[in-house]
């Protein structure tokens, strides 16, 4: 997910090329500010800790990107690509390292496993929104 900040900063663009400069598959894709009812959701594992209130008025802020990569160890990687939470603590040349300055204002949000992101994406997509299809230009790739 690209979150309501980098939407806000025009990060969209550069947060995307990242995912597909590294391989990765777009399958699945939605722009929207999210109800409070699929924040809840999505955020049900912090529901209690000192930071939820902040992080469901932070995500439903404004709109925000929804989507599903594909590739090998795609969870993995992603959040390679993300970077640690805390956007201080990233590494540089990670989303978060580069561009993020705060825990809460992390720009992305990407799944912690496979079953997770299994959950979320059942949250913000219908299977028919999910496409199957060969890359037009990079058909010898497998995935
Ligand atoms: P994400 O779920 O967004 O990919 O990030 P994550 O796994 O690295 O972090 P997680 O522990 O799942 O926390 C979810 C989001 O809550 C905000 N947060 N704020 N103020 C705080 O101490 C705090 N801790 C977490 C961040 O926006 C984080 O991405
Ligand atoms: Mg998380």
């Amino acid at each position: 997910m690209i979150k309501p900040d980098a939407v806000g900063r025009r990060l969209c663009g550069e947060i995307i090329r990242r995912y597909e400069a590294k391989g990765l598959k777009l399958v699945g894709m939605k722009l929207q500010i999210v109800s409070r009812e699929l924040a809840e959701k999505h955020y049900a594992e912090h529901a209690g800790k000192k930071f939820y209130d902040g992080l469901m008025a932070f995500i439903m802020s404004g709109p925000s990107i929804q989507m599903v990569w594909e590739g090998e160890n795609a969870v993995a990687v992603v959040r390679k690509l993300n970077g640690a939470t805390n956007s201080q603590e990233a590494d540089l040349g990670t989303i978060r390292g580069d561009y993020g300055l705060t825990v809460q204002n992390n720009l992305v949000h990407a799944s912690d496993s496979g079953e997770t992101a299994a959950r979320e994406i059942a949250i913000y997509f219908a299977p028919g929104e999910l496409w199957d299809y060969s890359m037009p230009d990079g058909h010898w790739l497998v995935n």
